[in-house]
């Protein structure tokens, strides 16, 4: 069973070919991220509109890059939400003249799932239940008790920025590079993470998170050090800040499900620092962790293929009418027109 998976929320535009919801048969990203690099973050109507140009190349490319043909693929899943109205119409509007055309199946999929359903791919397995997901990216930050391909119960949510919404936002300020988190990483290696004293915002205080005090903690910091301010000291110190706080909440998680499967997803859990924090978390409890490699980390249209594939019976509905909806939560039914 070939799925065609097809992802344009936000700033990549990407297209993918995976067998029985495991194997990457090819797949391509298109980035965006020298457009939006002058503006320090992503313009949303520029996106929609590179999306647009590049949409139908990246699928030819993908296709040959598979040698496979349009009337091959069985199915096409789509990411419908949550993610930039405009890009994700886009895709969207391509899938479903795709289905149509094809007289083939559309599965619209929810990113946030797919992000977790990468950590399974990557291992060329189908996703096991129940487990505790943790997504973290540029708009998100989701802690969940996921049961099913489509069953998860939301624990806590950021209140405010993501984290890597802080990454990014705090390497504009200091102007070390974009996007924010890879900037910070690299700076932080040779940093000492004890340097500066952060907050770990909400600790030991429920599931939900808030990363927008921390931002002004940082940027306190940056002008109470002036000409003084380590950069690697305040990058190092920064990592350390998230990677707990993101930590002590899923470890929290973990004992009160009692749930021994973790996945750890979405663009920022290709940082160094928070993958080596959840590799001692898991070995402490025991827990079984499963992180996605970097390139299936950021966004992609292969997590969306392999999700769709396993939640195809999940999802029902009539799918001509599958809206693009800039929030739909994970696990809620389809955004129907
Ligand atoms: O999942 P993703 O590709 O797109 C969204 O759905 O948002 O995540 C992008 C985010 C950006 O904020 C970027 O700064 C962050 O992931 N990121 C990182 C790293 N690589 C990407 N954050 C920390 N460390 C990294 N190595
Ligand atoms: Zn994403």
């Amino acid at each position: 069973m070939l799925t065609l998976g097809i992802d344009s929320s936000c700033d990549d535009t990407s297209v993918a070919l995976v067998a029985d919801g495991r194997r990457i048969v090819a797949g391509l990203v298109s980035s965006q991220i020298e457009i939006h690099r002058r503006f320090g973050g992503v313009v949303p109507e520029m996106a929609s509109r590179k999306h647009f140009e590049a949409i139908l190349p990246v699928l030819s490319e993908t296709l040959a890059a598979g040698k496979v043909s349009l009337n091959q693929i069985d199915q096409i899943a789509c990411t419908a939400g949550p993610g930039l109205l405009g890009p994700l119409l886009v895709g969207l509007a391509t899938a479903k003249g795709l289905s149509l055309s094809l007289k083939i199946p559309l599965i619209p999929v929810n990113h946030l799932e797919a992000h977790l359903a990468a950590a399974f791919l990557a291992r060329g397995e189908e996703p096991a239940y129940p487990f505790v997901g943790l997504i973290v990216s540029g708009g998100h930050s989701n802690l969940v008790l996921a049961n099913g391909p489509r069953e998860f119960t939301t624990l806590g949510r950021t209140a405010d920025d993501a984290p890597g919404e802080l990454f990014d936002k705090i390497a504009r300020h200091l102007q070390i590079g974009y996007p924010g988190g890879p900037a910070v990483q690299k700076l932080g290696e040779t940093g000492d993470p004890l340097r500066y004293r952060l907050p770990r915002p909400l600790a030991g205080r429920g599931y939900g998170f808030s990363f927008s005090g921390l931002k002004t903690a940082i940027l306190q910091t940056v002008r109470a050090e002036g000409e003084k301010l380590s950069l690697p000291d305040l990058c190092a110190s920064m990592q350390a800040a998230v990677a707990e706080t993101l930590c002590g909440k899923a470890e929290a998680a973990a004992a009160e499900t009692g749930c021994k499967r973790m996945v750890l997803a979405g663009g920022v859990a290709a940082n160094g620092v928070l993958r080596r924090k959840f590799e001692d978390l898991a070995a402490l409890h025991g827990i079984q962790l499963l992180i996605p490699p970097i390139a299936l980390c950021t966004d992609n249209a292969a997590m969306v293929a392999a999700q769709g594939f396993f939640s195809a019976n999940a999802v029902t509905g009539d799918l001509t009418r599958v809206n693009a909806s800039s929030d739909w939560a994970m696990g809620d039914p389809l955004p129907l027109a």
